[in-house]
């Protein structure tokens, strides 16, 4: 996947999908002394708070620009696909926010996460749900069809419904305690123009590279009337699924 993570823009651009998974780390409610798996922590904002409230945790995510971010925090953080989790019944819980919509493969994810877990341990996250940011795939999908390119071919995101997550779930051997999909309207800080570079970048990689500026014009001019409102403020279609499942003891 074309996708790489830029910590400064992100920090600029993107600091609010740190700041609204507060509610995820919430639902954790992380005990001093836990050990606890932090799956995708980007430049470790969220995963300092889990510190703060006592917890020992460990840090991966598969971008190296982020995990150096996250270490310039002090962070236990490593490089890692969550994809080959290696763990082996340590944790007391393993949490992610915002970070299992960019992974197809989720029975692999769900199957590492068990085996990271002691028995009794908790897996609470929250990631991309069906129908989330469906203008921007839409004014892709029309942007890139008229240039003959099949936008399922570029596409990295996984957005399940509640009902094939929990399957999910349950198929790995969880018990879901909770599983909510809802809508999160989301005001961006700037223009629509930097998420799409920051979040957007394999759709935009589908096109040579003198035809990303035309392209990123013409996205923006079809989600302009369906995503800014009066005030010029761009509002993003999120919708979140956020969960609680428990490995049984
Ligand atoms: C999301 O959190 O739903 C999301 C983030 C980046 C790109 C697309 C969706």
């Amino acid at each position: 996947m074309t996708q790489r993570w830029d910590p400064d823009a992100y920090a600029a651009h993107a600091r609010f999908v740190s700041e609204l998974g507060e509610p995820v780390a919430d639902l954790l409610a992380p005990r001093p002394g836990d050990r606890i798996l932090d799956i995708g922590c980007g430049d470790g904002a969220l995963t300092e708070r889990l510190r703060t409230a006592g917890a020992v945790v460990v840090a991966i995510d598969s971008s190296p620009e982020q995990v150096w971010a996250a270490l310039e925090r002090g962070l236990d953080a490593r490089i890692t696909d969550a994809r080959e989790l290696e763990f082996q019944t340590e944790f007391d819980a393993v949490f992610s926010n915002a970070v299992l919509h960019w992974i197809g493969d989720a029975e692999r994810v769900i199957a590492g996460v068990w085996r990271a877990l002691k028995p009794g341990g908790r897996f609470v996250g929250e990631l991309g749900g069906s129908g989330s940011v469906a203008s921007i795939r839409e004014a892709f999908c029309d942007a890139l069809g008229a240039r003959d390119i099949d936008v399922a071919t570029v596409d990295p995101w996984y957005f399940p419904t509640a009902a094939q997550y929990r399957n999910q779930l349950e198929a790995g051997g969880f018990l879901v305690d909770s599983i909510q999909l809802f809508p999160r309207p989301t005001p961006l800080p700037g223009d629509v123009t930097h998420w799409l570079r920051l979040f957007a970048q394999p759709f935009l990689a589908a096109v040579p590279d003198d035809e990303r500026g035309s392209l990123l014009e013409e996205v923006r001019a079809t989600l302009e009337p369906r995503i800014r409102n009066a005030d010029g403020v761009w509002i993003v279609d999120y919708v979140r699924l956020r969960f609680a499942a428990t490995r049984p003891g």
